[in-house]
């Protein structure tokens, strides 16, 4: 019996919600094949589309760790399992490419032992594959992939989270300029304290996004669509940033921030049409930094 699983790109903070809020896109994503194997333990037999960086030892890999955590807490760790990784996305990417693997780890697993236990409850060791690549722990990639949709954390700690029903019409365009830039990175040039005043206007706009987003109040979304915090900060870098953001905004976007830690962009718009457009034309400012920038559009 073999197991194939599709574990999608993540966008995490949607703007006002960082570390908290992050919705799934159809493509691209990571895929994980296990099936069972004679000799004890999990062995990743082969790893591909990863430049021969990841390391094929289980507990050196977000996959890994996240299906060995798994078999742990189950008491089967002697299961003679192997696994193959395929990424389809690049790393650094502010896609959540980490995080798509440790939820195939550890969805794929779980299904070839007979499903013991469900999707919410895959969430913590999916989380614990992630935080083994970059040594954080947020839900804002990891959720979302896992339970699809859009998915707000009240609590990391306690992994509460709630799904959210999208929006009919609402699509993502998400573009991809082809630079890396590490989360670590992105995440120490965040200021530890911030005033009271950015932590209100924060506040207000992620309310007003929830809001919008169960109420289908496309206007509402619009104006909630507003990061004070990381965003500022997190822009430089990525080349040509505003630029993209005016040209997203004037071909018919709703909002427009940066993809989980960058350099990924993204865009909300109403309608798949308009979200082709934005597309284009923020990929159209991207091209005089990035030879190869990727498109994705996607219905929420
Ligand atoms: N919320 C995280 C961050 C997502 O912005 O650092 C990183 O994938």
């Amino acid at each position: 019996q073999e197991v194939r699983v599709f574990a999608p790109a993540t966008v995490a903070n949607v703007a006002c919600g960082y570390d908290v809020l992050g919705f799934a896109i159809d493509s691209p994503g990571d895929e994980v094949v296990v099936r069972h194997c004679d000799k004890p333990g999990l062995h990743i037999t082969a790893i591909t589309g990863d430049d021969g960086k990841l390391p094929k030892a289980p507990e050196k890999n977000t996959a890994g760790v996240a299906a060995l955590d798994l078999l742990r807490h189950l008491g089967m760790t002697d299961r003679g399992i192997e696994m193959e990784i395929h990424k389809k996305m690049p790393f650094g990417s502010g896609l959540g490419s980490s995080a798509a693997s440790a939820v195939a780890g550890a969805y794929a697993v779980n299904k070839l032992i007979g499903e013991p236990l469900s999707k919410q409850q895959l969430l913590p060791f999916a989380m614990a594959g992630e935080a083994s690549a970059d040594g954080a722990w947020h839900a804002d990639n990891v959720a979302p992939c896992l339970l699809g949709g859009i998915v707000f954390i009240r609590s990391n700690d306690e992994l509460d989270v709630a799904q959210l029903p999208p929006p009919a019409d609402l699509w993502a365009a998400v573009v991809h300029p082809d630079i890396e830039i590490l989360t670590k990175v992105a995440r120490e040039i965040l200021p530890k304290d911030i005033p009271l005043v950015n932590a209100t206007q924060q506040i207000g706009n992620l309310g007003g996004l929830l809001c919008g987003l169960i109420q289908s109040d496309y206007g509402l979304i619009s104006r909630s669509i507003h990061d004070v915090i990381a965003e500022p900060r997190r822009q430089k870098l990525i080349p040509e940033f505003y630029k993209a953001k005016r040209a997203a905004m004037s071909s018919g976007a709703l909002g427009f921030s940066i993809s989980g830690a960058g350099p990924s962009v993204f865009a909300l718009c109403e309608g798949e049409t308009t979200a082709n457009k934005v597309g284009e034309a923020i990929s159209k400012v991207f091209s005089s930094v990035s030879l190869e920038n990727q498109i994705y559009v996607s219905k929420i």
